[in-house]
């Protein structure tokens, strides 16, 4: 066994109670009311750079939510890796349909996962695909030291759009100077076939309020007499797409790059099953844009969803009223070289444009990112793919996924950096889900890949 695969295992145990303490801080950056545990978690990850010898380590106060960041230069010859992770995690709602609490950390055997997998929200998004960098640190740090220098950057507000971190690289530029971006935040296609993100999807996120009469009204005394502002905005939202599951914004799809029928056909050659896939999530079909399958839905094409609607009564029971307003929160991923604010305006002016005269429309923006695309042919890429054949023994498939990392096209616009996205979660871990997961072998397979990767890159 080498000395990597040695240290992991006579380490493992200690690895995961340090994770499982990160996971006990509910560091949820969507509600204010964790400002507190974010600050906490914060200090931890600061208190753990400094145990790696890591130098001018910071807590950077931003707007919002901290960057914690730490480096370790060894010699300016030297190239230069920055680190990138998030801290903070999604909600936990709904709570009841956990099998056990969000924030207190268990281990489980699932099917998928025999020898075991972390339960808790974060496990894998991104608290321990991020921590499995720090151990890659302590390993390197145990076994010579680092080969090059770097740098690492972990932020609180990922998860609700990066906006203040955006700021802190316009700031920071030299200080976060590098040579390539490593990011563990994403996916591979299963536990035996590794895969590299090179694509992520941008997005738009908005939200509409549609305001019909000036107040409630009783719906039998009115009701089929006045504009319900509920039924109109399903009406819309309805209109968002054609019977081909087309989106019906005009110009909507004007940017979007249409790939070969070689490059889908290579896309086709992925292990995956239609049929496994509906059942995967409980239903009967996967569905979506005529003419794609469902891997190229969820990366090649872009896709509008509804993510919250609302307005009228919902409590117990039944109230009869035609409410005054009706809300939505929309999202639309994106695609090359699709860009947020156009596609932001595009859907406003469409909004507007098919709405009823009789309701008051509230556009408004939310947040937004780039797509994001990356080659295969990079030093970087091809070190990562070698770590990752090292040690599952299989070469990585390059894969384009469905989810969005904004900061990751901002890093290339500003920093002029790539970024290599070495994920290690499954479709199954239920990120953003209750009885968010992940695996103990992706785990512990994820910190020695990261480690060969230092030594391949360097080599
Ligand atoms: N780690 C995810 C993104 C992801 C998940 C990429 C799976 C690829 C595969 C990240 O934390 C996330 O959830 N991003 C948000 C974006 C954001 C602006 C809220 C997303 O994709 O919804
Ligand atoms: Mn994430
Ligand atoms: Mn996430």
């Amino acid at each position: 066994m080498d000395k990597v695969k040695e240290y992991i295992e006579r380490n493992k145990n200690k690895f995961l109670e340090e994770l499982f303490e990160l996971l006990r801080i509910p560091s949820i950056s969507a509600k204010s009311e964790h400002k507190k545990d974010i600050i906490t978690c914060a200090e931890l990850l600061k208190s753990h750079l400094e145990k790696q010898g890591f130098n001018n380590c910071e807590i950077c106060k931003t707007k919002g939510n901290p960057i914690v960041y730490g480096e370790k230069i060894i010699d300016n010859k030297l190239p230069t890796v920055l680190v990138y992770g998030h801290y903070d995690v999604q909600p936990t709602d709904p709570i009841e349909l956990w099998n056990s609490a969000p924030f207190e950390p268990i281990i489980k055997k699932t099917s998928i996962h025999p020898e075991g997998a972390i339960f808790a929200r974060g496990a894998c998004d991104d608290k321990g695909q991020m921590f499995m960098h720090i151990k890659a640190f302590e390993i390197l740090n145990n076994n010579g030291g680092f080969p090059c220098n770097i740098k690492i950057m972990i932020e609180g507000e990922e998860e609700i759009g990066s906006d203040n971190l955006e700021i802190f690289i316009e700031k920071n530029k030299r200080k976060l100077e590098c040579d390539i971006i490593l990011v563990s935040d994403t996916g591979m296609i299963d536990k035996k076939t590794p895969s590299i993100t090179i694509g992520l999807r941008g997005m738009t996120y908005m939200e509409l309020e549609l305001t019909g009469p000036n107040r409630d009204l009783h719906s039998g005394h009115y009701g089929g007499s006045v504009i319900n502002p509920i039924n109109e905005l399903s009406r819309i939202i309805n209109l968002l797409h054609d019977n081909e599951k087309k989106i019906t914004i005009p110009g909507f799809y004007d940017e979007v790059i249409e790939y070969s029928d070689f490059e889908r056909k290579k896309m086709g050659s992925i292990p995956f099953s239609e049929i496994e896939y509906a059942k995967s999530v409980g239903i009967t079909n996967p569905s979506g844009e005529n003419g794609y399958t469902s891997i190229e839905r969820r990366s090649i094409r872009p896709c509008l969803d509804v993510n919250g609607i609302w307005g009228g009564y919902t409590e117990e029971g039944s109230k009869t009223v035609i409410p005054s307003k009706a809300y939505a929160k929309i999202s639309m991923r994106l695609v090359p070289n699709q860009r947020w604010k156009k596609i932001s305006q595009l859907f406003s002016n469409y909004i507007k444009k098919i709405a009823s005269p009789n309701v008051t429309v509230k556009v408004s923006e939310h947040h937004g990112g780039e797509p994001y695309l990356t080659s295969t042919e990079s030093k970087a890429y091809k070190s990562a793919s070698k770590a990752y054949e090292d040690v599952f023994k299989k070469e990585p498939i390059p894969t384009k996924d469905g989810g969005s990392i904004p900061i990751i096209a901002q890093f290339e616009k500003i920093l002029k950096s790539k970024t290599i996205l070495m994920g290690f979660g499954l479709d199954s871990d239920a990120i953003h889900s209750p009885n968010e997961h992940y695996g103990i072998s992706n785990f512990l397979n994820g910190i020695e890949t990261i480690t060969k990767f230092y030594y391949n890159y360097t080599k």
